[in-house]
């Protein structure tokens, strides 16, 4: 729905992510969002009148500059929950809570998803310490307006704080926002345990999958860190794979799989990535 002459009316829009084929590695399965028709609405608010609502009823957005939606249409909401925050959490308490403090590394923030439910799902007595770098200070400075789910409205004063100063405290939770590039900012963090993987397709945001970026992020890495993402293409897994990673999927039916990656032997589903590879050229982006 998008406000013209004065009148509401209703839009169709088109949500795909899709990664490319390289070198004869054909990653056609991968694509991030199904191709589909999907309901979008809005407010008369700038480049928030086109929200676009997904399976799970949250609302998402499709970006004009990389001309591809912020999530899937599997949902905003249940992505950044399944693909991301429980994996996270899960391994978070096999290992003790690192000690109590969970340090979270969200590429990039975008609508803050996954920092939100990240959030909403907390663990009692942990704390959290988020770093998102984001390259879009218009997006971050709009998000006080965006439709957010319901379930986020005891949130609404982390997103007002993020949204004006880039960043939020409380004796729990500290988030900062990096306006700027980040494979830059990646490089200033440390004893990072969890990363969630989530640039736009390595189609249109190649700088954030290649070889060089996965190495710097692991230089950055605690030893039981984990990193999830909702790529399954063979050049992302192959980076993690070079890297010495031991390389998974989340256990959840509740959405199509993506990859984990982890130093430490973890109890996900194990990807043969070894028998891949008699198939298949170990390529990166
Ligand atoms: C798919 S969206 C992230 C969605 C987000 N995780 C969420 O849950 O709403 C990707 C974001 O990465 C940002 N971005 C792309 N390249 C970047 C870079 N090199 N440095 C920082 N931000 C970048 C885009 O502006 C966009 O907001």
């Amino acid at each position: 729905m998008s406000m013209s002459n004065g009148q509401w009316k209703m839009e169709n829009v088109k949500c795909e992510r899709s990664e490319p084929v390289i070198h004869g590695v054909c990653n056609g399965e991968n694509e991030r969002s199904e191709p589909g028709r999907l309901e979008s609405g809005g407010v008369d608010n700038g480049r928030l009148n086109k929200f676009i609502k997904t399976k799970d009823g949250s609302f998402t957005l499709k970006s004009e500059k990389y001309n591809e939606c912020y999530h899937s249409s599997e949902g905003a909401y249940t992505e950044s929950l399944y693909k991301h925050v429980l994996p996270g959490y899960t391994v978070a308490e096999k290992f003790d809570y690192y000690g109590g403090e969970i340090r979270i590394l969200d590429i990039c923030f975008g609508l803050g998803y996954n920092t939100l439910t990240a959030l909403l799902h907390k663990p009692k007595n942990v704390k959290l310490k988020i770093f998102s770098p984001e390259l879009d200070l218009k997006l971050i400075k709009s998000l006080k307006h965006f439709k957010y789910p319901e379930k986020f409205e005891n949130l609404l004063s982390v997103i007002n704080d993020i949204s004006r100063n880039l960043y939020y405290k409380s004796d729990n939770v500290e988030i900062e926002i990096f306006n700027g590039d980040a494979r830059e900012y990646v490089k200033k963090l440390s004893d990072i345990h969890i990363v969630y993987q989530d640039a736009f397709s390595p189609k249109v945001n190649k700088e954030l999958w290649t070889m060089e970026y996965f190495k710097n992020i692991s230089e950055i890495l605690h030893k039981n860190s984990i990193i999830t993402t909702y790529s399954v293409a063979t050049p992302v897994r192959c980076a993690f794979y070079k890297l010495g990673m031991n390389i998974y999927t989340h256990p959840y039916d509740e959405i199509r799989k993506g990859t984990i990656a982890s130093y430490a032997k973890l109890d996900f589903p194990k990807v043969d990535f070894e028998e891949k590879l008699k198939r298949v050229k170990c390529i990166t982006y």
